[in-house]
């Protein structure tokens, strides 16, 4: 696979589940992430938006580590925006 602009992001999500439930996270992430939660984030890969957050929530701050839980954007990396827009969004939560 091709190195995408965005596989350099690398946040650290490890003690995120220690300070938001799952269920306080998506309540906290702006509505427009939180949409459609059960729809595919990941084409390629049938991934649930809902699914790639729960990857989040445990942990994985970066690509790799997105695909390593989920495979999502293990594809032709056209999601790779959307889980960009998540991590962005989460680590700002996080910093709040
Ligand atoms: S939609 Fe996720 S890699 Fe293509």
């Amino acid at each position: 696979m091709r190195p995408h602009r965005f596989d350099s992001i690398e946040y650290d999500f490890s003690q995120l589940a220690n300070r938001f439930t799952y269920e306080e996270l998506i309540a906290h992430l702006p509505e427009i992430l939180t949409r459609d939660l059960d729809d595919n984030l990941c084409v390629c890969n049938s991934i649930a938006k809902k699914r790639v957050i729960r990857a989040m929530h445990e942990g994985a701050g970066s690509m790799a580590q997105i695909r390593e839980a989920c495979m999502a954007g293990d594809g032709t990396g056209c999601c790779k925006l959307q889980l960009k827009h998540l991590l962005d969004a989460i680590q700002k939560l996080k910093d709040a």
